[in-house]
């Protein structure tokens, strides 16, 4: 499988801030990620060859970190609380509205790559709840009929 071209100059792009110092691997998997998202398969061998490593070493030092994902994320993260006090005030009726006017079930994106949704145990502000994050956005006491207004907020 080829890389597609904006991966492979998005990629030449940030190795071209690199020397190729073994040292560099975990930074240079960080800029890939946060420039798209995830490590596609590809990129990862790219890095290896750049850094003349292995394929499995670069695989098993990003497989380490949890910060690292190997699928793609959307440009939205909407994190769903789960913890107890969000629960109790009607967290889960959230979820499934959530998931309903996306399309997608907790841990999917969509396809085309706007929103990643996903559960946490709790975000801490449970003062708030039922409480839902986009991006670094915290939403608290949301209803289903605040819904539609804060997913449009977040495009
Ligand atoms: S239980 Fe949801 S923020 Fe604490």
């Amino acid at each position: 499988m080829t890389a597609e071209p904006d991966v492979a100059r998005e990629l030449a792009e940030i190795l071209s801030h690199y020397s190729g110092a073994k040292s560099e691997l975990i930074p240079i998997l960080q800029d890939v990620q946060e420039k798209l998202g995830y490590l596609p398969e590809e990129v990862m061998q790219r890095v290896a060859k750049f850094l003349r490593l292995t394929d499995n070493t670069v695989y098993g030092v990003s497989t380490f970190y949890a910060q690292f994902s190997f699928t793609p994320t959307g440009r939205n993260k909407v994190t769903v609380c789960r913890g107890t006090a969000c629960h109790v005030r009607g967290g889960a009726r959230i979820l499934a509205e959530i998931e309903r006017r996306l399309g997608i079930k907790e841990g999917e994106t969509t396809d085309d790559l706007e929103y990643t949704l996903e559960t946490t145990a709790c975000f801490g502000s449970c003062a708030l709840a039922p409480v839902v994050v986009i991006n670094k956005n915290v939403y608290g006491r949301v209803t289903t009929a605040k819904l539609a207004e804060i997913l449009t907020m977040a495009e």
